[in-house]
């Protein structure tokens, strides 16, 4: 019997933001998000029947022990045994590694927790020796990915994904996510990813604790409807290929997501001055030129460039030219989107 699994799933940036959960990790508005293609997890899972004495999970993390992370993935598999029976018979060996450094702007949490639940669901499927139809099986990867961190549950897909329930979309949850099927524009089908490292820091304040505080939060209602009607504009968006609503819309996400922090209770900043100065920048150099050029922010001060592949070498350019020296070591990752795990 075959009992390794591997699976290599990557992260994703949100161009609607979830910020605000409910219930087992329900979120309180839809997320649209574009999956990458070059920054990845790579989980490898051995299986085995579990021995009295023996431990039933051993994690490395790139190589090394990482008994903080090994605690979190032993939580989240007991949590999932009910939907994984084979989860309370077998013991489990399991290494990982990102192709991306720690606190760049990227979220290890989507990509990890994607690739795992994808290593779990193919080992029960394995166990039953019964494989279950592609779509059936993303869709219970994403519900089980979602249980370990919400953004992951949009990992499970390539291009563009959406979780949470929203209106024109029949087949949207918010227990899973779903790909977007519509026909997406040229524009936005090798739409670049250019992660610029601000800082690198451990964040002050978790996103656990982030979506924690929209609870009372006085502006969360007015919120929750504006992403709910961002999504309806920016899935037409993809479609008809506008790159000025796209930057308009998807600028004013990474701007709300920031500004429900500063003004949640207690308050908090995530923004570094040099994301401002780096923001006002982009701003300047879209007005001067005209050239399709967005940025949005995860819960972190480094910030994502998007723009068409055909005009990646002008903002290069502008990238070494202006941009470059704000950047903690001059550093910047490429990126773009990608089509999903495997
Ligand atoms: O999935 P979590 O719990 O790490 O929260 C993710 C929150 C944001 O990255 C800020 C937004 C999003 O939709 O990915």
């Amino acid at each position: 019997m075959k009992n390794t699994i591997i699976w290599e799933s990557p992260s994703n940036i949100a161009l609607v933001k979830y910020w605000g959960k409910m219930g087992v990790q329900l979120p309180c508005n839809p997320s649209l998000s574009m999956s990458l293609s070059a920054s990845v997890s790579r989980f490898e899972l051995t299986y085995s029947p579990k021995k009295p004495g023996e431990k039933d999970l051993t994690y490395l993390f790139e190589g090394k022990e990482n008994k903080a992370f090994e605690e979190k993935l032993s939580k989240f598999i007991d949590s999932v045994s009910n939907d994984l029976p084979c989860l309370t018979k077998y013991q489990l060996k399991i290494s990982s590694s990102n192709t991306f450094p720690h606190s760049a702007g990227i979220a290890s949490s989507a990509s990890a927790m994607s690739a795992l639940a994808l290593c779990l669901c193919s080992m029960q499927e394995a166990i039953d020796e019964m494989e279950m139809p592609r779509d059936f099986f993303l869709q219970k990867a994403s519900r089980i990915a979602r249980l370990g961190s919400g953004s992951a549950s949009r990992s499970v897909f390539g291009q563009y994904a959406i979780w949470g329930e929203m209106e024109g979309q029949t087949e949207s949850s918010n227990y899973f996510a779903i790909p977007f099927k519509g026909t997406i524009h040229p524009t936005f089908q090798d739409l670049q990813d250019t992660i610029l490292m601000i800082d690198s820091s451990p964040k002050k304040v978790s996103s656990t604790a982030g979506h924690e505080l929209m609870v009372d939060h006085p502006y969360a209602d007015a919120r929750f409807q504006q992403a709910r009607l961002n999504m309806v504009e920016l899935l037409d968006v993809l479609e008809q290929g506008d790159f000025d609503k796209f930057t308009h819309i998807v600028e004013n996400e990474a701007l709300s997501l920031h500004g429900l922090m500063m003004s949640s209770n207690p308050s908090y900043t995530l923004l570094k001055p040099n994301t401002l100065i780096a923001i006002e920048r982009i701003k300047n150099f879209r007005e001067k030129t005209q050239i399709p050029l967005c940025f949005t922010l995860d819960a972190g001060p480094n910030i994502h460039l998007l723009y068409p592949k055909a005009d990646e070498f002008i903002i290069q350019n502008f990238i070494k030219q202006e941009l470059i020296e704000l950047l903690e070591e001059g550093k910047y990752i490429q990126d773009g989107m990608g089509n999903g795990p495997k």
